[in-house]
């Protein structure tokens, strides 16, 4: 797309105090005879100042920069994200036309852009409000299809909830960004497959799962208390601890690996080096040993040797034992 400076121009571009108080202050993150580095951060501001990138506020940024005024116009024509013509006063509506929205209907919204503010991308709707354009992919495909907003993502948009979105910035409102349809994130349209039982009032499962562990940047340590036993949302009922019977038998455990070494316990699908080192600290040491377990040890196992219960199970350990104890390969 051919991008060049509007044909109307203003006079002069100045920041403003405090704008030019920030932009001095970003200087100063970079060695002397480098401050051309901060041509992006500059025009960003200057643009988030007007809504738009004047030719004068690209002299001005070059001017501070120390930058030739091509060079600056290069940046600023090079990246989509600086808009070289005015745009609404109250917003400029970004349609993702890429081929999720493109499919879910992103030419529903831009008929809607073409209808409510104006024929044309890039033209200031007659009271001069609003403006919109259609973009490239803005990464949130699995919310298609979407607008950006200003900072903000608009996401899961119809005919019926973007004419409510652009309603209510007319109407001098700021709609709740993300997903116009329920959805909290980009979970299932259909509803949530997984982490069901991790739900809370205004998040999703995996941000209930993250709030509940609480972990973060914790340091793992290796004896973390499995996911399943970790405290649960208040509003969940708290798990009965299992019975005698639901816990299975313990198998008869090892105190150090036969003949002076265990198996190569990586080789069962599933066991990496971590767990191998866990079974081994907990008395497993052996491909027999496994292949031996009763369907009563392999509920204990599951339910004590693993940190993702059902493991041991899921991905038939015994069995795996057994080929590997005879000789064969998983
Ligand atoms: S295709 Fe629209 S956000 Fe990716």
């Amino acid at each position: 797309m051919l991008r060049r400076l509007h044909i109307e121009q203003p006079e002069s571009f100045a920041f403003t105090a405090a704008n030019q108080a920030w932009a001095e202050a970003q200087l100063t993150k970079f060695p002397e005879g480098r401050q051309a580095s901060g041509v992006i951060p500059l025009l960003w501001r200057a643009q988030e100042q007007e809504g738009w990138l004047s030719k004068p506020a690209i002299e001005f940024v070059a001017d501070m920069l120390g930058m030739a005024y091509i060079r600056v116009l290069e940046v600023a024509t090079f990246y989509f994200m600086f808009q070289l013509k005015p745009v609404g006063s109250v917003a400029h509506i970004q349609i993702c036309g890429t081929t999720s929205c493109m499919i879910m209907g992103s030419d529903d919204l831009i008929a809607i852009c073409k209808e409510v503010i104006s024929e044309n991308p890039h033209e200031i709707s007659a009271d001069g409000n609003f403006s919109w354009e259609e973009v490239e992919c803005l990464g949130a495909c699995t919310n298609a299809p979407m607008a950006q907003i200003g900072k903000d993502y608009y996401e899961d948009l119809n005919s019926s909830n973007f004419r409510d979105v652009l309603k209510a910035f007319a109407d001098g409102n700021v709609p709740r960004p993300g997903p116009q349809n329920s959805r909290f994130a980009a979970e299932p349209l259909g509803g949530v497959t997984s982490l069901q039982d991790m739900t809370g009032e205004d998040v999703n499962g995996s941000v209930a799962l993250a709030v509940t562990l609480g972990d973060t940047v914790k340091r793992i340590q290796g004896d973390e208390v499995p996911v399943r036993q970790a405290a649960k949302p208040t509003s969940q009922p708290v798990a009965a601890k299992p019975t005698p019977e639901a816990d299975g038998q313990k198998p008869v455990m090892l105190e150090g690996p036969r003949d002076g070494g265990g198996d190569d316990l990586k080789k069962i699908k599933g066991v990496g080096p971590k767990l191998e080192a866990d079974l081994n600290a907990k008395g497993v040491w052996h491909y027999d040993q496994i292949a031996n377990w009763t369907a009563e040890e392999v509920v204990w196992a599951d339910e004590h040797l693993v940190q993702f219960k059902g493991r041991v199970s899921r991905d038939d350990w015994v069995g795996q034992a057994k080929t590997l104890a005879a000789g064969d390969a998983t």
